[in-house]
Order: structure tokens, then C-alpha cells, then sequence
């Protein structure tokens, strides 16, 4: 969320900082900034983009970066807003009084009234709603009480004042030869190359150029040099395994589309190719888990904890689990609400995460760690904040997942809910051989299921083309669809602006139908399983009020003709699978919305991929 990128070296600095924007783009893009130095002044550029979502594109293509050009010293920031509106005094970096010394900065500061009363007090006026800018003339403030001090002295100064999160790149025009960068709880890395250096949030800024780096811990306050970076302790870390990259399948204009397809790809991914799974004992192999089987099979409670996406996926693991993984209680909680006595001892929390960083979800982590709870993670991202917290888990392995709405790791993570459900259920007997071996068979058929689920895409255009036409729409399932109706109906919201709630199909009656007119679009999901009669009974009350039934149903499951007004199929599979299927005509569907309303799937408004701010 946010992110920022620094660089001191030989280049031209803008060669390094706007392809590093468009690196970290998804992490937020309401609006974007750089500074650069040379010695002769600093000067800065900011903006809300106007034509495309791309403000690091608007950078780029900006009439006055020419101006920018020839310096080897800078930094910028693209953002995602906390404190304050979408406006271009709100866009990084920020200033002090004097334009001085210029930062860009990830967080938030829990102080910022009394601060900002301080500043008020002693005649500072702000020219940004934000709590960044405060930063900012607390650092001019410094210099000013002691002229001569270093600007890393004066961003020591200015922190010792800070309460709340940062990371923070401070460049100078006084200092033309270094950067400080700071952190206390939001993310850093400096990119060490051959006399130049490079500051991100993430790495993916810098690494064409380097995959050596320092990952900043809480508390740092550092000077970065071209050739060094002063009174630093930390390891260099040597990124040597190159992250996993899955081809496209297909070629669209849109990110979200091609991640879709990839989903034959990632699917396959997730379950190694079959090599997480031993066919004869009905097992699942997961080198993570078997290293601390012990600990882990004495566990009796387990509660997940997740944000967003990956919350529906742990509600389809947490019901797999809780019927079959032979403990005494399981639970799925948002990370935001989970209380300390959600965990009663002996438990096992699973921090669930596409990026390994959102900060709710570390943030139990953290708790549950001094409480001496046993963490453990599903993640797709290596050497991220949440797998170095638990020290132990399950890769999802989906190669990066750029789109901003979850896809192929959503499937991903249910797959590996389901490895776990075999790895947990088979070694304390809750699920028998004959039973682990249909799902180890039916996992292998999976992606090829999803295959030809993909290559109906036509006919959820179709679909889409009357969903488009709603202002509102219900998405029903009952057991495991259900949570695939929660995801279906976030993803239709996200990326094609569509008021969409998710009901559990038995609780239709008791209120909400009181919306149903002619036309009102219901999307049902009707698994082969013992929730089909239940899932028919609802479709004919739906139908009584004159709705519109769009039903997602496992061949097999014979939905009666005046029950449905549209029907897609998806291949008949494992119980425990084939509502996980009904999840790709939704994410078709919510895809092909958007893009006829013309909406850019791939950056939707307001949000962010990652959010690494509580
Ligand atoms: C943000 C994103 C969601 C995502 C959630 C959890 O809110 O907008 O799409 O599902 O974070 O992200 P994580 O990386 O922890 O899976």
C-alpha cells in the first residue's frame, strides 16, 4: 500500500524511478510524485492522474520531466489514501517550510494532532491534509534549531517525535550525496548495487538492477550513499531464488483476464504438479507442515486470520477443516476483529495472505506470538513480513499476482486448504484412505476441469451483458458455496462497481427477499451435494417473486428448467472441490462486467493490493 522508491547513484535518477512506480503501481494509484536533487535546488512533480489509472504512465509522459532530467539523486512515492483527499498537495513527497529536504513516506502517524497543533502553534501552515507533511517540517524544524546538524541527526530528531508507522526516504539539497531512510513498522529495503544504491518499499523497484538488499528493521535510521550505507549492522541478503513466473495462457489487454487463465497454470502449481500428494494413501505431502508434524498434530484449536479474498478462501478451508481435520474447534476470523480471547491455548493461528504483508493480519500474528500460540501461514510471496513472523507454512506458488482483485491465488489458497485438510484429516484418522484418494485423483483433475470451464467464456459475456444491466444483485450458496458466493459478489463489487451481497440460500426468506421484484438478478450456485434440494427449494421461492435466476450449477446436479433462466455448467468433481469451481464463471463474470461498463478491472478505485496500514 503505497510505495516508494529511492535512488543515489550514476544513472539518471528518473530512469530508475518512474519504471520503479509502475513496479509498485498496484499498491496504490490515486495519485503520484518524485523529487529529484543536483545540487542547485530540489525540485518536485506530483499529480492526480487524469487519463489513464496509470499516474506513474502521467509521470512519465508529463510535459515538465524533461526539466527532471540529469540528476542522480531522488525519490518518489505513489499513493493510496489515508490521511486526507485525493488531491495533488496530498500526493508525495512532501516539504518542509524552507522546500529544503523532501520525503516520500508509508504509514501512518497516530500522533498527528498533537503534532500538528505544535506546528500550528509555532506559525507552520500545511499545505496538505496529510500526516506525512508533518513528518516533513518536523525534519526543516531540526535544521532549523541547529544549523550544521546532519540531515540524518535531523531525521532522528523529527522521528523521536513520531508515533505510529513509518517508512521514510528523506532527500536534501544540502546533501546532494545521500538519502536517510527510516522505519518503524511499514516496510524498507535498501538495494545495494555497483557504487549506486536504491531505496523501495518493495523490491520489485530494483530488481532489474540488483538483487542484493538490507531489509530495515523497526527503529532504523540510516544514511544511504552512493557506495555505502553508513553505520549499518544488517546482513546483505542475496535474493537467489528467482520468484516463480507463470506464463500467460492467453493474450487480453487486461491483467485480470490473462491471471484467470492462468489458473490451469497456478491450480497445478498449487498441488507441485502432484508431487504434494501421495496417491495411495489418499495423503498430501507439505514439506512445511511435516517438519513440525508434532507440534502441529498435538494442536486442538486452529483459527485462521485473513483480510479480504483470502478470508473467503479460509472460510472454504475452515469448513473443510472443521469437518474433517479432527480438531476440537476451528474458526475463521477477519483479521481486524479477531480479539485476544478468540484464542483460547493450544491453539494454531493460520495467517492467510497473498502478499505476505497486509498489516491486520501481521498484527495478529504478532499478538499471538507473545501468547505463545503456534503460527503458521498460507502465503504466495517469499521473504515477506507474515512467513518471516510464522516461520513455517505453505507456499501457494502462483508466480506474482499483479490484477488488484485476487484470482488465481484465491483458488490457489482454497487448493491448499484442501492439501491441509487431506494432510491433517489422514493422520488423525478424520478422513478415511478410499476418500483421501477421490480428492488426490479429483485435485489432479482440477486444472483441466478449470480448463474447460474457461473455454465457456463466451457464454458468461452472455451472462454478463444482463448482470450489467442491474443496479443490485444476490449472490446464494449454502455450505462451501457459500463462502464461493461471498467471493463472487466482493469481486463483482471491486472491479465492476455492482452493489452485490452474498447470502447463505436458507436466510433468502428471512429478509432479504423482501427485494426481489421482476428481473432482480439472483446468481445461485448448485453443487452436485447435499445441499442441491436445499439450493432448488431457494431458486423456486426466487422465482416465485419474478427474479432473474442465473444459476452456476456442478453437471449432475439436474436444476429444473423453470428454476433457471440461465444455467452454466461446471464438470462434476469431488464434493470438496466443486464449489471451488462455481468461483471461475464469477470471476469470468465480474471481469466481463467491468470491462463493459468500461471500467479498468486491473486498477479499480479506492483500492490498493496490498494494505500495509492498519
Ligand atoms: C486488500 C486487497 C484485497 C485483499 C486483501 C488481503 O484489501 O484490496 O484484494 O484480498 O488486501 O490481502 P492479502 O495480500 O493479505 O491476501
Amino acid at each position: 500500500m503505497c510505495g516508494i522508491v529511492g535512488y543515489i547513484g550514476h544513472r539518471d535518477a528518473i530512469d530508475v524511478l518512474i519504471p520503479g512506480l509502475e513496479q509498485l503501481e498496484e499498491r496504490g494509484y490515486d495519485s503520484a510524485g518524485l523529487a529529484v536533487a543536483n545540487g542547485h535546488g530540489m525540485k518536485a512533480i506530483k499529480l492526480v492522474p487524469e487519463h489513464s489509472a496509470s499516474p506513474a504512465k502521467e509521470l512519465r509522459d508529463h510535459p515538465d520531466i524533461v526539466g527532471f532530467r540529469g540528476s542522480t539523486l531522488g525519490l518518489a512515492h505513489t499513493r493510496w489514501a489515508t490521511h486526507g483527499a485525493v488531491t495533488v498537495p496530498n500526493a508525495h513527497p512532501h516539504t518542509d517550510e524552507r522546500q529544503r529536504i523532501w520525503i516520500a513516506h508509508n504509514g501512518i502517524i497516530e500522533n498527528e494532532a498533537e503534532i500538528r497543533a505544535a506546528l500550528q502553534r509555532d506559525g507552520e501552515r500545511m499545505r496538505s491534509q496529510t500526516d506525512s507533511e508533518l513528518i516533513a517540517r518536523l525534519i526543516g524544524r531540526a535544521l532549523d534549531a541547529q544549523p550544521g546538524l546532519s540531515l540524518e541527526d535531523a531525521v532522528r530528531a523529527a522521528v523521536a517525535k513520531l508515533e505510529g508507522t513509518w517508512g521514510l526516504v528523506v532527500a536534501s539539497n544540502d546533501h546532494p550525496d545521500e538519502l536517510v531512510v527510516a522505519r518503524n513498522g511499514s516496510p524498507l529495503l535498501i538495494g545495494k548495487g555497483d557504487g549506486e544504491m536504491f531505496v523501495a518499499s518493495l523490491e520489485d523497484a530494483f530488481l532489474r538492477y540488483t538483487r542484493r538488499m538490507i531489509v530495515l528493521e523497526d527503529g532504523d535510521v540510516l544514511t544511504v550513499r552512493a557506495d555505502e550505507v553508513h553505520g549499518s549492522l544488517h546482513e546483505t541478503v542475496e535474493l537467489d531464488d528467482e520468484e516463480l513466473v507463470v506464463e500467460d495462457t492467453i493474450e487480453s489487454e487486461h491483467i485480470m483476464r490473462r491471471e484467470i487463465h492462468a489458473q490451469t497454470t497456478t491450480i497445478l502449481n498449487a498441488i507441485n504438479h502432484g508431487g504434494r500428494l501421495l496417491f495411495g494413501p489418499g495423503k498430501a505431502k507439505l514439506g512445511g507442515l511435516d517438519s513440525h508434524r508434532d507440534e502441529l498434530l498435538a494442536l486442538r484449536h486452529l483459527r485462521t486470520v485473513a483480510c479480504g479474498t483470502a478470508r473467503y478462501a479460509s472460510d472454504y478451508g475452515v469448513q473443510l477443516l472443521e469437518q474433517y481435520g479432527g480438531f476440537e474447534t476451528v474458526q475463521s476470523l477477519a483479521a481486524s476483529e479477531a480479539r485476544p480471547e478468540c484464542f483460547p491455548a493450544g491453539t494454531g493461528v493460520l495467517a492467510v495472505s497473498q502478499s505476505g504483508e497486509t498489516m491486520d493480519t501481521l498484527d495478529v500474528l504478532k499478538r499471538a506470538r507473545e501468547e505463545g500460540h503456534t503460527l503458521f501461514s498460507i502465503v504466495n510471496r517469499v521473504g515477506k513480513a507474515i512467513p518471516r513472523e510464522t516461520g513455517l507454512g505453505v507456499y501457494t506458488n502462483s508466480g506474482a499476482e499483479k490484477a488488484v482483485a485476487s484470482t488465481k491465488v484465491f483458488t490457489a489458497q482454497a487448493v491448499v486448504f484442501v492439501l491441509m485438510t487431506l494432510w491433517f484429516g489422514r493422520q488423525r484418522g478424520a478422513v478415511s484412505k478410499d476418500e483421501g484418494r477421490r480428492v488426490a485423483r479429483e485435485l489432479m483433475a482440477l486444472s483441466d476441469n478449470v480448463g474447460a470451464i474457461l473455454a465457456g467464456e463466451d457464454e458468461i459475456v452472455k451472462l454478463a451483458e444482463v448482470v450489467n444491466g442491474a443496479d443490485d444483485v444476490y449472490y446464494i450458496g449454502r455450505g462451501l458455496a457459500a463462502h464461493i458466493a461471498s467471493e463472487g459478489a466482493l469481486k463483482i463489487t471491486e472491479v465492476a462497481y455492482l452493489h452485490a451481497q452474498a447470502l447463505a440460500a436458507g436466510e433468502l426468506k428471512h429478509g432479504p427477499i423482501a427485494l426481489l421484484e421482476p428481473d432482480f438478478p439472483v446468481i445461485a450456485l448448485v453443487p452436485n451435494d447435499d445441499t442441491r434440494d436445499d439450493m432448488i427449494s431457494a431458486l423456486k421461492e426466487v422465482k416465485a417473486r419474478g427474479a432473474r435466476t442465473i444459476v452456476i450449477a456442478e453437471a449432475g446436479a439436474r436444476v429444473p428448467e423453470d428454476c433457471a433462466d440461465a444455467l452454466f455448467s461446471v464438470p462434476a468433481t469431488h464434493p470438496w472441490l466443486a464449489p471451488l469451481l462455481c468461483a471461475i464463471p464469477l470471476q469470468l463474470l465480474a471481469y466481463h462486467v467491468a470491462r463493459i461498463r468500461g471500467i479498468n478491472p486491473d486498477r479499480p478505485r479506492n483500492l490498493a493490493k496490498s494494505v500495509t496500514v492498519k
